[in-house]
């Protein structure tokens, strides 16, 4: 057994653990207060409203859309594959009567896709409400995007900041617009080293290392993106969410490896459902009270599960330094600028170009 699967093993048994006591303090304890129970009754009405997901043909991101739908919302499934969009489409509409659904292809791991998905889409909408980047790859074994990027931070991180960059304008020009970034836990193991940011060549690579690291890039894009937000007096915000542990189809890249195998029907029995899970990003997408730079995540213990409520991330997903780094490394690597922001600040400075 090589180091990097010794460690997942660790890091793996480590969060069974706590799931495992999570669980039962859940079964002891309901997690929220009865004040805090925010569910899907709770989605205000959406008819006009036109949304984006990334990754919704599957798990959060599924869930996601068909219930923003079923609010009346024009939602675009965004889905790398056109297939597996179809029958998630399908299923939608079978179950909600005259629901405004379509798909998208959308891969987030091609600079090329996304500008394709971003020219498409502005062509026929002049809106955008809420654009919701989920999608999402998990401890992948290395390997590198279309442009060379390590894949789960291209994938996870630099996909969906040059899919907001592109989509920036019609953000803008929305009132009351949102940008939901879906991050995870494991942000509190992440790490920005930008003098190896992508793991160049598998050095230093961990599986869950450059996962946790991208999760926490979600968090430090969604504070500078609220605060650039904020410079320009828009009505726009940038906010975030987790969907603490749900039984998904996220861990299909280490559901061969044996002890995976072995503790799946454990895994399934400590996390909660996909709807379950859902419900921070729904939150953090419609509930009228929330505030540009939140975050939330679910009440129970561990925030493992349990109805959504607002939650904090660790720290250094609020370091300021880190994350103007990381917007400008994005932008060298993605060539994706956010000029709005540049042009509208240097007007409000009085600055003529
Ligand atoms: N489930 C959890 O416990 C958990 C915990 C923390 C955070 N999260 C976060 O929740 C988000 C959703 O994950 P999930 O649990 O719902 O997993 P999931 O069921 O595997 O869904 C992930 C979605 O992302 C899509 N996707 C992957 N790579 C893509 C790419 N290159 N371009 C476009 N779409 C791509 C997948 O498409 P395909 O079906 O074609 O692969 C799928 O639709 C992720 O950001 C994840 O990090 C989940």
């Amino acid at each position: 057994m090589n180091k990097s699967n010794k460690a997942l093993i660790g890091g793996i048994a480590v969060g069974l653990a706590g799931l495992a006591i999570a669980r039962y303090v859940r079964d002891c304890n309901s997690g929220n207060k009865a004040e805090e129970i925010w569910t899907t009754a709770n989605i205000p009405d959406l008819t006009g409203k036109v949304i984006v997901v990334t990754g919704a043909n599957s798990g959060i991101g599924y869930e996601a859309a068909r219930e923003m739908a079923r609010k009346g919302a024009r939602t675009i499934l965004a889905c790398r594959s056109l297939d597996k969009a179809r029958v998630a489409l399908e299923q939608i509409q079978s179950e909600i009567a005259g629901a405004q659904v379509e798909i998208m292809g959308l891969d987030l791991a091609s600079q090329q896709s996304i500008r394709r998905f971003a020219y498409e889409f502005t062509s026929r909408y002049d809106r955008l409400d809420i654009l919701v980047n989920n999608a999402g790859i998990m401890w992948t074994p290395y390997s590198k995007t279309e442009d060379g990027f390590e894949s789960q931070f291209g994938t996870n991180h630099l996909g969906h900041f040059a899919l907001t960059g592109l989509l920036i304008n019609h953000l803008l020009k929305t009132p009351g617009s949102r940008v939901v970034n879906v991050s995870s836990i494991g942000h509190r193991n992440g790490i920005m080293d930008f003098d190896n940011l992508m793991f160049e060549g598998g050095n230093g690579y961990s599986r869950h290392g450059a996962y946790s690291r991208s999760k926490l890039a979600n968090l430090l894009f969604t504070d500078e993106l609220e605060r650039r937000c904020r410079a320009i007096n828009a009505d726009a915000i940038a906010v975030a969410a987790h969907p603490g542990g749900s039984n998904t189809n996220l861990s299909r890249h280490v559901e061969n490896l044996w002890f995976v195998r072995i503790l799946r029907p454990l895994l399934e029995w400590m996390t909660q459902s996909p709807a379950m899970g859902a419900l921070p990003t729904l939150r953090a997408a419609v509930d009228p009270a929330v505030r540009g730079g939140q975050y939330y995540g679910p009440g129970g213990f561990m925030e493992m599960t349990g109805y959504p409520i607002l939650v904090q991330s660790n720290a250094a997903s609020h370091n300021l330094a880190d994350a103007r780094q990381l917007w400008s490394v994005s932008e060298e690597l993605t060539g994706v600028t956010f000029e709005v922001f540049d042009e509208r600040t240097n007007k409000y400075q009085g600055v003529t170009r």
